[in-house]
């Protein structure tokens, strides 16, 4: 342990693992049960979720068939983080995933600022979950016949939305005229429409009662919610193969590669979970050989089933029609088979509840985790007495996402969560470095192969930084995007570092890629994600800080 009073005092490897097996000898411990098989499959219980059932449509709808490239280059930065991730997890096989990594590498701040960028990843990503979960809810009960009032299953900002355009005479979508309509049959309480999302609600409100009282997803269980998610989606590109009409592949990327790449927050969004993995280091047989390999298996399976069924959504029907948030079902209806969208609802609705479940069971362990080193109130660490199950965190999770799943958007929700995801993901490759520096490195079974990046990471600065100067498009792009600084900033930074240093390539590369995606977000997401920062370090200060089992 370091200085005490250190904002960056750190945990060392030898006291997590102690206090992890003294946690484990006062429980009896974990199981060590799980192989690659069933780790892939939980990495695509919790992978294959909103992402490819909904935001896929938004992409599409913005970057036209070309979305596909993006999922692969996404997949890139994924695989570099998932190594990254790998090593930390085999040096450090305990459950609390990158905010436990953090507390190692960079110090208790970091950690904990970690541990509040995850609340992004796991409870905002699950708003869209959600919200996504009851598009197919309602498409499915209209295939039954049953027909909600609109109002009850939008959020109110869309349906105002839609409304503003329909007064403008614009011609508006399908889904368009749906929340249009929501919004002029809404019953009124004084001058207030009420519209609300209740599906969304309460499907969040099910399954965190069910995680409440300590549903098991046992490998059986979990093993048959993935065969029917990749069940799905196999239909779905088999069954749409038939009725892809080649010319709606061409324009390739109708607004250029700025479209595409507006479409990275969604398309991130769908490889987001991968990660998730990791926190089972202490229920693996094997976790240095099993988790790498699962991790990056996860991302190949899931990159192949992205790339095709975007082909298949974006070659079924134009990339115009696919601003809805079920898209999957949406295409089949659209060309008139009432069926197939019907079973792909039913299918849907059961998939993404699984998705659901993962993360609704994985934020009360983070805060679990975060609250017995001190870092938040004693009170999320209770256990439930009959029902072993952090009751107090898992409660709290519910309505920190029940809540806004009933008024919000979802795009703003996957914005918000990919920003988290990719400082979380930008920290871990950075961590490997540290690990490297400091020599701990040698205690890691699993290393991320090491390629001397010297001169490698430099040399290249030079030539792509020449490059795009050469070409004008540097000071055109930076004043397109004044957060590309951020990116060249740190470029030159790791070239400098790395040749004193010899940095390892890979790491690096994960940094680099994860940070150029970021940049594409956006201002307002930098902006709102820095926010959120601000919250979190003042909840640090005031509390963490003084009351951490290492003050
Ligand atoms: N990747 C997860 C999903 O798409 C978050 O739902």
């Amino acid at each position: 342990m370091e200085n005490n009073s250190s904002l960056f005092r750190k945990k060392t490897v030898t006291q997590i693992l102690s206090d992890a097996h003294q946690a484990d000898q006062a429980s009896g411990g974990l199981k060590k049960i799980l192989g690659v098989r069933d780790l892939v499959s939980l990495g695509i219980a919790a992978i294959v979720g909103a992402g490819i059932f909904s935001t896929i449509g938004l992409a599409s709808f913005n970057g036209g068939p070309a979305v596909s490239l993006l999922f692969v280059f996404t997949a890139v930065a994924c695989v570099f983080t998932a190594l990254s991730y790998a090593q930390f997890a085999s040096t450090v096989p305990v459950s609390g995933s990158a905010y436990t990594y953090a507390y190692v590498a960079f110090g208790e701040l970091f950690a904990w600022i970690i541990g509040w960028a995850l609340i992004l990843e796991y409870a905002v990503s699950n708003m869209v979950v959600a919200i996504s979960w009851s598009r197919y809810f309602v498409t499915m009960l209209a295939g039954f016949g049953v027909v909600l009032p609109g109002w009850l299953t939008i959020d109110p900002g869309s349906a105002a939305e839609a409304f503003a355009k329909l007064q403008t005479g614009e011609v508006l979508t399908t889904a368009e005229q749906a929340a249009a309509l929501a919004y002029q049959t809404a019953p009124l309480l004084g001058d207030l429409r009420i519209i609300f999302d209740l599906p969304a609600g309460l499907i969040t409100v099910l399954v965190t009662a069910l995680v409440y009282i300590g549903i098991k997803e046992s490998r059986t269980a979990s093993n048959i919610m993935v065969v029917l998610k990749i069940g799905v989606v196999l239909l779905v590109i088999f069954a749409g193969a038939f009725y892809v009409k080649p010319e709606n592949w061409t324009p390739f990327a109708p607004n250029g590669v700025g479209g595409v790449l507006s479409g990275v927050a969604a398309v991130f969004f769908a490889f987001i979970g991968f990660d998730s993995i990791s926190t089972t280091a202490e229920e693996c047989k094997n976790p240095q050989r099993d988790l790498p390999r699962a991790m990056i298996y996860c991302l190949l399976i899931c990159t192949v089933l992205y790339v095709l069924i975007t082909l298949v959504l974006t070659g079924m029907v134009n990339y115009k029609e696919l601003n809805v948030a079920d898209p999957l079902a949406f295409v089949f209806e659209r060309i008139g088979l009432d069926f197939m969208a019907g079973v792909i609802s039913v299918s849907a609705v059961i998939a993404i509840t699984s998705a659901l479940l993962v993360y609704q069971l994985g934020q009360p362990r983070i805060w679990m985790t975060m609250s017995r080193d001190g870092l938040l109130w004693k009170k999320f660490a209770t256990i439930h007495p009959k029902y072993q199950t952090p009751s107090f965190a898992t409660i709290i999770t519910g309505i920190v996402v029940a809540v806004p799943a009933l008024f919000f958007k979802m795009d703003f929700f996957v914005d918000l969560t990919s920003v988290g995801t990719f400082f979380a993901f930008i920290l871990v490759c950075g961590g490997v470095l540290y690990l490297d520096h400091t020599g701990i490195s040698a205690q890691s079974k699993f290393r991320v192969p090491y390629v001397n990046g010297k001169y490698i990471i430099g040399v290249f600065f030079v030539a792509a930084f020449a490059y795009t100067l050469y070409n004008g498009h540097l000071l055109e792009a930076v004043a397109d995007k004044p957060l590309l600084v951020v990116f060249w900033l740190t470029w030159a930074v790791l070239s400098v570092l790395g040749y004193r240093h010899r940095f390892s390539l890979l790491p690096v590369m994960g940094i680099l890629t994860n940070l150029y995606l970021m940049t594409e977000l956006g201002a307002s997401n930098w902006l709102i994600f820095v926010i959120w920062l601000v919250i979190g370090l003042v909840i640090y200060f005031a509390y963490g800080y003084r009351k951490s089992k290492l003050a």
